[in-house]
């Protein structure tokens, strides 16, 4: 049996694969909802046979978006859609989840086919970014304003909203983004987070409002459901986020039941080096698996059955994120089966197409 395509079972809930659509990011919204191209993009991953299909980025808060084109899940007339989106998912037999996220001082940026730059406050799709202290993430980009108590209790009660929508929505996950430079992380950075009260200064301070969202979102997300946290696992930079310091959340995240933690790494430090390389961030995955007992998801350039394959053996990660992969090939489940010399059951609509058997060819 292919380990990557062995069913794993958190809780009550089942995945059928170790295969996760990771949450790519569509910019193809206005004032936040989803449309036909949600659920086209969604749900033809979910034929492709995925175990669980997470959405893009999914903004708390208009304020909290990257870009005026991006999902969201602020109002409650959002829920239609994304409960159609999720229907279809379940129907293919897959688990659907939602990443709920803030993008703080990343916010108020042009789509990345209009060349992606911030858009300034005062410029139509615009608008004033909030972040732990008021540092910009490049020079170029503007001051955000540093968020205060009020700032933060609205933060926390975006997101348990949110929550609380995506119920109606049907999601059975929901994955808080606290990486890649968006507002969760920049609270954990000692580089962003320059923060004199209790949310800055010491590693227990930075990681107050990480906590405190999740112990907001699990006021309303029913325990039976997952709920599972990606951070950047290192920020690549000396003085920054460390692997350690992400052991050491994940030790106080899976105390807190939190079930999965997914390692990608990087995106608060505008300069940073790293080194790309086929699955260079899977040793984060491992360490943090390793060492703090927590279930871990691996992402960043895995894109290969037999590469997939053998990180879930070697016990390295006990998911697979797939990005651009699940981009170049909606369908990478069937074709993996295939090529790891595994029966998957196809959509019966495509059953003519599946390969031949490899002794019957
Ligand atoms: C088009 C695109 C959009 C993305 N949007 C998001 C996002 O919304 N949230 C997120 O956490 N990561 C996002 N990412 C990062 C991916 O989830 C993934 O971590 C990264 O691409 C590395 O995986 P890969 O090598 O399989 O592409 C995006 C990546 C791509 C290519």
């Amino acid at each position: 049996m292919a380990h990557l395509l062995s069913p794993l079972k958190i809780k009550n809930i089942e995945l059928k694969n170790r295969i996760v659509v990771s949450p790519m990011c569509e910019y193809s919204s206005h004032d936040g909802f989803a449309n036909d191209w949600h659920l086209v993009h969604l749900g033809s991953r979910a034929v492709g046979g995925a175990g669980l299909i997470i959405t893009e980025a999914t903004a708390v808060s208009p304020e909290g978006r990257i870009s005026s084109a991006d999902l969201g899940i602020y109002k409650d007339e959002h829920i239609t859609k994304l409960k159609q989106i999720t229907d279809f998912i379940e129907a293919q037999g897959a688990v659907a989840g939602v990443q709920l996220a803030h993008a703080g001082r990343k916010a108020s940026h042009n789509v990345p086919w209009n060349g992606g730059k911030q858009i300034p406050s005062d410029q139509p799709n615009g608008w004033k970014a909030v972040a732990p202290s008021p540092i910009p993430f490049s020079e170029v980009e503007e001051t955000p304003i540093e968020l205060d108590k009020a700032g933060i209790e609205k933060v926390k009660a975006d997101f348990k909203a949110a929550a609380k929508r995506a119920i109606a929505a049907g999601f059975k996950v929901i994955e808080l983004h606290g990486a890649h430079g968006y507002l969760l992380h920049q609270f954990l950075s000692p580089v962003s987070n320059k923060r004199t009260d209790e949310y800055g200064g010491s590693f227990e301070n930075r990681i107050r409002l990480l906590t405190e969202v999740i112990e907001a979102v699990q006021e309303v997300w029913p325990k039976e459901n997952l709920l599972f946290v990606r951070i950047s696992a290192t920020e690549w930079t000396e003085g920054g986020w460390t692997a350690d310091d992400s052991v050491a959340l994940a030790k106080i995240l899976k105390d807190k039941g939190v079930d999965l933690m997914d390692c990608s790494t990087g995106g608060n430090i505008a300069n940073a080096k790293i080194p790309l390389k086929q699955g260079y961030q899977v040793e984060f995955s491992e360490k943090v698996k390793k060492e703090s007992g927590i279930l871990t998801g691996a992402v960043g350039l895995i894109t290969t059955p037999f590469q997939a394959d053998e990180i879930i053996q070697e016990g390295e990660a006990d998911l697979i994120f797939l990005a651009r992969e699940m981009l170049r090939d909606p369908q990478f489940p069937l074709r993996a089966a295939h090529e790891l010399g595994h029966e998957i059951k196809w959509p019966v609509q495509y059953e003519r197409a599946k390969w031949p058997s490899l002794e019957k060819r």
